[in-house]
């Protein structure tokens, strides 16, 4: 295992991996490593010749203070879990100083309207913020490939515009949500759950499925009034969106055609915002 905390020390070691032709796998993530971060990098470790893993709590794609703060900080724990994956693992543990060099701000994107749609209307700023340490780490890790999780779909579609609109040359892999035997998507916010509100949480998955279920027989509109009033009804929920709509441009989908749709939600449980998402077709 080896861990670089500054840039130039990571792409003085990559640099001549790439010139050797062999490739090199990348998992962004920021840390409080949980199952579904380790099926990104076996992933990745089974695909290529290195495996480079960031852990960076990126401040810029927060817009809540009190989130940030709050965020789960282990890097110990970190590192130990991804040598269960295997100890030829580069690891990547950057100062906000190192990324950002005193200057803490997003740079400004457009992802053609993807930005606009549900986080980026309850998080403004966020996919900015995503965006812009996404694309730094891209600059020192050079990855033939990099993973991510459908479980923040909305986020894998913004990477992939990232990557068409400025020619980045790596291949954006999406990978399947990991869950908890109830259901409930795993996530580094789900530490600040109770073991009960963890149980309740699993409501969230029933209605994706149960969405998934309707999807054929039932109109768009009437899935999303009856899954609304359900989490309305539901006890400790606090629903900000529930919506149905095409991959490609995420936009809320009043009817259907063709395209591949998903079920999104956000809601939140005693204080921790949790979002998960469903393939509906
Ligand atoms: P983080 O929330 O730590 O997630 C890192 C990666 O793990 C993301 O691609 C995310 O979609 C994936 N992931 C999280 N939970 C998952 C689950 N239950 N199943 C499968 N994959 C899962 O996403 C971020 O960090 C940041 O925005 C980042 C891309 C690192 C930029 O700061």
């Amino acid at each position: 295992m080896l861990i670089f905390n500054n840039k130039a020390d990571l792409r003085a070691h990559l640099s001549p991996l790439a010139q050797q032709g062999k490739t090199i796998g990348f998992v962004p993530t920021m840390g409080a490593l949980h199952k579904g971060h380790l099926s990104l990098i076996e992933r990745s470790v089974q695909n290529n010749a290195a495996t480079v893993v960031s852990i960076f709590v990126n401040p810029t794609q927060f817009n809540n203070p009190h989130d940030l703060e709050k965020y789960p900080r282990t890097p110990e724990a970190d590192i130990e879990k991804i040598k269960t994956v295997s100890d030829d693992i580069i690891v990547f543990l950057p100062s906000v100083e190192e990324m950002y060099e005193g200057n803490t701000k997003s740079q400004t994107f457009s992802f053609d309207g993807l930005e606009h749609q549900m986080e980026g209307a309850y998080r403004p700023g966020h996919f900015d913020g995503v965006g812009t340490i996404v694309k730094k780490f891209f600059e020192y890790v050079h990855p033939t490939r990099a993973y991510f999780g459908e479980k923040d779909f909305q986020q894998l579609q913004i990477v992939k515009k990232l990557v068409s609109k400025n020619n980045i040359p790596v291949e954006i892999i999406g990978c399947p949500i990991s869950r908890e035997e109830n259901g409930l998507a795993m996530s580094s916010r789900n530490q600040r759950l109770t073991e009960n509100e963890k149980e309740q949480a699993a409501f969230i998955y029933k209605k994706l499925l149960e969405a998934k279920d309707n999807f054929t027989s039932q109109s768009i509109e009437a899935i999303k009034q009856q899954i609304t009033t359900d989490f309305n009804n539901q006890e400790g929920f606090e629903l900000e969106y529930f919506e149905i709509a095409a991959e490609d441009d995420l936009i809320p989908a009043k009817t259907k055609d063709n395209r591949k749709y998903r079920a999104f939600v956000a809601v939140m449980l005693s204080n921790v915002r949790l979002i998960d998402n469903i393939s509906l077709n």
